[in-house]
């Protein structure tokens, strides 16, 4: 029998993981790993809808298919995530793209294996998408492709409903994994040899919220960084109506979690904040800062943010400038507010015009990248150490990050891929640092 290939794409970051856990199911299935179209057995596509740009290049992806399934009709071709979850979106997808073979969704990706044995005993499509969360599958053969890092979900869903978001439509309400089967992933994962490990949720600090594991996010945090080895703790995402001392009290009990947090703010102004259904107050969300800052003066904070939300006018835009300022994020991600089918905000009155969105994403990415620009320059003449996770073909240098995220570059002899090296750092761009290896 010849080998057979896959291929699978993912939409968003959220999705990484979960395109680990398909690739799983592939190789369980005997299929390889290609990067070659013309090869591929069959191709997944793990799509995003949270903006309408992921959703474009989605459906840019799916189209460029047509010539390849036309020459090679045998190529399987299936589409999932959370795009398949939207309403109506199955239909407009199968129209679009009559050559689909399989469709499912983010609530029966499990299911891809007797998806596939079935499209390939029948002619017609198959499309399974289910409406309801169940009960969570536990799954063990992840094909993980981020070593020295490991992604660990410890949620999935999410129950917040920000007025802007999609994601509580198209990944049902929040459930939390048993502590104990996150525990045995995260011992297993150190054993092979991952050195970060990071806990996933849309808002892990509402971990076990519904009673169902009986332990708190701060509690199971404890436990994961109790487990024996030198590795890092990572979590995210947070939110700030549920951030709270708790958890910086664990952060501090142990050196493994990394002194970095990501706390999406979405914007700094509190009537836009109240109409983003966010329950929290820019003053809320400076003091959690302050408490945090109060453990570790070091401490560094990234954050999510929107600009161009119905009803924002120049003086809120200005407040998110300021609050940037205030908190000196190490980096943001920042995003123009993208109209969602179904969510509240889309039938708010107030649509910002675009060129106004743009002005302020304009202003607001120069403005982040200063202060990036600015703490990168204070890493010059310091040593900080890396774990080191891939090698950079073209520069030929390896790199890595430090505690913060913050990237670093050097030039090894030797595969340093997964160790911990000390970096002197001689310059600093950008986001990115250079160095030598402090022996
Ligand atoms: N438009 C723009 N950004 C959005 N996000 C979520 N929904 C939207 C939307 N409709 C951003 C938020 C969130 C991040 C993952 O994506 O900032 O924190
Ligand atoms: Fe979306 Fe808000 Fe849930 Fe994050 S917390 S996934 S922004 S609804």
């Amino acid at each position: 029998m010849s080998q057979k290939y896959f291929i699978v794409t993912y939409g968003c970051q959220m999705n990484v993981h979960e395109s680990e856990k398909i690739a799983g199911i592939l190789r369980r299935m005997d299929y390889v790993e290609s990067d070659k179209l013309e090869n591929a057995d069959i191709i997944v596509f793990n799509t995003c809808c949270i903006r309408e740009n992921a959703e474009n290049h989605a459906f840019g992806n799916i189209g460029a298919l047509k010539k390849l399934k036309k020459q090679k009709p045998e190529t399987l071709i299936a589409v999932g995530g959370c795009m398949t979850q939207e309403k109506g979106k199955t239909e407009i997808l199968r129209k679009k793209f009559p050559f689909i073979d399989i469709m499912f969704g983010t609530l029966n990706l499990e299911e891809l294996e007797s998806l596939i044995k079935r499209k390939k005993s029948q002619k017609k499509k198959v499309i399974e998408i289910r409406e309801k969360e169940g009960e969570i599958i536990e799954f063990e053969d992840a094909y993980r492709t981020s070593y020295p890092n490991a992604w660990v979900n410890i949620t999935y869903g999410c129950n917040n409903f920000c007025s802007y978001c999609i994601v509580p439509y198209v990944r049902g309400r929040e459930r939390s994994r048993k502590p104990e089967y996150i525990l045995a992933e995260v011992e297993k994962l150190v054993k092979e040899g991952y050195k970060e490990i990071t806990l996933l949720g849309q808002n892990v600090n509402s971990y076990g919220a519904d009673g169902s594991t009986g332990m708190t996010f701060a509690q199971l945090l404890d436990k994961v960084a109790s487990i024996e080895g030198k590795f890092r703790v990572r979590f995210m995402t947070s939110h700030p109506k549920d951030f709270n001392e708790d958890v910086v009290r664990v952060m501090a009990k142990h050196e493994k979690i990394c002194k970095l947090v990501h706390l999406p703010v979405q914007s700094g102004s509190n009537p836009v904040l109240k109409a983003m259904n966010r329950r929290y107050t820019r003053e809320k969300y400076l003091d959690e800062i302050k408490m945090l800052r109060s453990y570790f003066p070091e401490a560094e904070v990234t954050t999510d943010i929107i600009v161009g939300f119905p009803g924002e006018t120049e003086e809120d835009y200005l407040q998110t400038e300021a609050l940037v300022k205030e908190v000196d994020f190490a980096s943001a991600f920042t995003f123009v507010y993208s109209k969602r089918q179904g969510t509240k905000a889309a039938e708010m009155e107030n649509q910002i015009p675009e060129e106004v969105q743009k002005d302020r994403i304009m202003r607001l990415v120069a403005l982040v990248n200063s202060l990036t620009r600015k703490k990168s320059e204070k890493y010059v003449g310091k040593t900080v150490e890396i774990l080191c996770e891939d090698y950079d073909e073209k520069k030929g240098l390896y790199l890595g990050r430090d505690e913060f995220g913050r990237m670093g570059y050097f030039a090894s002899m030797e595969n340093k891929i997964g160790e911990f090296v000390q970096l002197k750092v001689t310059k600093a761009n950008g986001i990115s640092l250079f160095g030598e290896i402090d022996q």
